[in-house]
Order: structure tokens, then sequence, then C-alpha cells
């Protein structure tokens, strides 16, 4: 099935964060697979659909345990996955990087079972250069996002890293590649202008850049567990989680599936 990537470049721009308002609108069966080699934090933020913690059994490490001989029978992503209050399903992540280290060699078959999978994959990779062990999960996904800030530093590391990384994922082209921009909704359509003029200019032919409004409010509600599809769904956050998936899964295909 479709296998979304969200990566920045360089700091913290938001990533996790629209991982996980995507996840929680996606429009069709979807599974929030946290990737970052730096280790996972949505099993600390979030609370499980029970209303508790996030057990620790699951996660990545199990998931690279069980496909590491080839994509087995069954459901091996949706068994690692918990649900969330929020209503997303969650494979978490490692704990730390020096657990990350250890999938090294695994990437490759998390990625044929991520596109193996009977649902949506939306993966979080954290920071993704061309050196990153998790590339073929980037090379695998059919969106690419990568995300930034508005800061000048954050633009000017997407348009460097994006050059760099868009040898290494020569098989996609940049009309995969949809950036999303984490700011102030009341400036977004200006910075995503300039971004989409800048990237133009930077011979970076990427898809149209995407807003994602600063809502800690809505953002601290989802990861308390309040369900997307009611009152919250109407946030600035996730009308905009929406737009987004809209983009890459037509509404249409969301309903019947
Ligand atoms: N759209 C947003 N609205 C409000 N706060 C956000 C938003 N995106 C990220 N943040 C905040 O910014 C910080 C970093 O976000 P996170 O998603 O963890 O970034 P990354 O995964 O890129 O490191 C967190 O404190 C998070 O609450
Ligand atoms: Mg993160």
């Amino acid at each position: 099935m479709t296998v979304i990537g969200l990566c920045s470049m360089k700091g913290s721009p938001g990533v996790t964060s629209t991982a996980l308002a995507l996840a929680a609108v996606w429009p069709r069966p979807v599974v929030l697979l946290e990737a970052d080699l730096a280790g996972g934090d949505l099993a600390y933020r979030c609370r499980a659909a029970p209303g508790g913690p996030i057990p620790a059994a699951k996660g990545l490490l199990r998931l690279a345990a069980a496909v590491r001989g080839g994509v087995p029978d069954g459901h091996p992503i949706l068994e690692e996955a918990e649900l969330l209050g929020c209503g997303a399903s969650l494979v978490p992540g490692v704990s730390s990087s020096a657990q990350a280290r250890g999938l090294s060699g695994l990437w490759s078959s998390i990625a044929a079972a991520c596109t193996a999978a009977e649902v949506d994959v939306i993966a979080d990779l954290g920071r993704l250069d061309r050196a990153s062990a998790h590339l073929p999960l980037a090379q695998a996904s059919t969106y690419l996002l990568p995300v930034l800030s508005t800061s000048l530093e954050s633009v000017m590391h997407l348009t460097d890293g994006l050059q760099d990384l868009m040898g290494a994922l020569a098989q996609h082209g940049a009309e995969s590649v949809m950036p999303v921009l984490v700011g102030p909704d009341a400036r977004a359509a200006r910075d995503r202008a300039d971004l989409d003029e800048l990237l133009g200019k930077a011979g970076l032919p990427t898809l149209a850049t995407r807003s994602m409004p600063h809502d800690p409010r809505a953002l601290a509600r989802l990861e308390q567990g309040e369900r997307a599809s009611g009152r919250l769904g109407r946030t600035l956050l996730l009308r905009a989680a929406k737009a987004m998936a809209g983009e890459m899964v037509p509404v249409e295909e969301g309903v019947s599936a």
C-alpha cells in the first residue's frame, strides 16, 4: 500500500507531530511507524486507547526481528501496532540511537514489509540524509514529506539537503516530494509561496509546499487521546492534516476503503 515518509534535514521542526496528525485523520486504514534513528517519542507523548500509557512490548525492534528473513505471512506491521486514544495505530520506535544501530542491516526488510502491508504506512523517519541507514524506507515511500520550520536556517538546510538526497532517491524524482512547512497560520500562504519559489530556483520541482499550522493546543489534545473524528477535527492542525492527506489519498478512495 501507500508508504508516506516524513523526515527532517536538521533540527526538530515538527516531523513527529505532523506524522501523528496525519495518521489521526488518514482516510484509509493506516499505521504510524516510528522509524527515527534517534529513537521514538510518541510512546511517551501519547495515551493508549484504554487511557493509560502505551505498553512497552510492541514496536519496531520486534517488527525488525519478525521480517529479517523476509516478509512473513500474516500482518507483521499490524501485529506490532498499539491503538492510541486519538484513533491512530502506532508501531513505537526504538528507545535510543544505540538500539537503532542494531537495525542497520534490516531497513530493506522493514521497507519491504511496509510496501507489502495491507494498510498504508506513515513512517516518521526523523533526520534523513543520503548516508542514513534507513534510506531504504525513504526509497520505498510513495511520497516523501520533508518537514521544515519557517526559520531561514531550516529553509536553507532543506534546499541543500534535498539536492543531496535526490541523487540517492533517483527513482523518485522531486515530484513525489511534498515539503511541509510548520509555522504560524497567519503567514502560511506567504511562507509557502516563498519556499516554492526558492525550490524552483534551486532546480527542485517538488510538489507544492503544504502548511502545518503551529497549534499547540490541538496537538496536546491529540496526544492526550482525544479522538480526531470529533470537535478536535475542526482545529487548524487537523484541518490542515486532512487537506494534506487528501492530496495523497483521493477522498473518494478513502471513503470507499
Ligand atoms: N504543528 C505544531 N503545533 C504546535 N507545536 C508543534 C507543532 N509541531 C511541533 N510542535 C512542537 O515542537 C516540538 C518538536 O516537535 P516534534 O514533532 O517532536 O519535532 P521533530 O519530530 O521534528 O523532532 C514539540 O514540542 C512539539 O510539541
Ligand atoms: Mg521526532
